[in-house]
């Protein structure tokens, strides 16, 4: 069955132009600068559109395409409040507000000393959880004082806890 797949695999490969290749390698590329760097600076993809001699607009156009590439330093954390109907209903801005007074900074942006990153999304998909916010991909539901308080104080260091699920 592996076989199987593997012969398949060589033959699509076999079928693909150089200019397919290349392209093929830009979102592994993506994820790996990102990872380096915590987002793709311009300098590097500019350093990947000369390598794999694709124009600039075309890197940065197949990038932005994709939620999870960013294009500015992002912060030591993430933290990212839900904002869908569920949670928007049980609180999300009020959450929201308390998060952006606590960190100094508005939905979507970084603090300067890059501790963290304040984010918003739709929906994470557990709306029973209601209102939910995650950190660092950690998922927090029933956010109330108490669990803001836990998140804000990892965020800002006073502490080492782990999230309170
Ligand atoms: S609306 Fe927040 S998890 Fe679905």
């Amino acid at each position: 069955m592996l076989i199987d797949a593997l012969e398949k695999m060589a033959m699509v490969a076999d079928l693909l132009t150089d200019e397919q290749r290349k392209r093929a390698v830009l979102m592994q590329v993506f994820y790996k600068v990102q990872k380096e760097n915590n987002y793709l600076p311009e300098d590097k993809l500019r350093e990947i559109s000369e390598e794999l001699k694709i124009p600039l607009s075309e890197v940065y156009s197949t990038a932005s395409f994709y939620k999870q590439f960013h294009f500015m330093p992002r912060g030591k954390n993430i933290v990212c409040v839900c904002v869908g109907t569920a949670c928007h209903v049980r609180g999300a801005p009020k959450v929201l507000e308390k998060l952006e007074e606590e960190f100094g900074v508005k939905a979507g942006e970084t603090a300067k000393d890059l501790s963290v990153t304040l984010e918003t999304v739709g929906c994470i998909g557990c709306c029973g959880l209601a209102p939910v916010i995650t950190l660092n991909e950690e998922i927090s539901g029933e956010v109330n004082a108490k669990k803001l308080k836990e998140v804000v104080d990892i965020v800002l260091g006073k502490t080492n806890v782990q999230l309170t699920s």
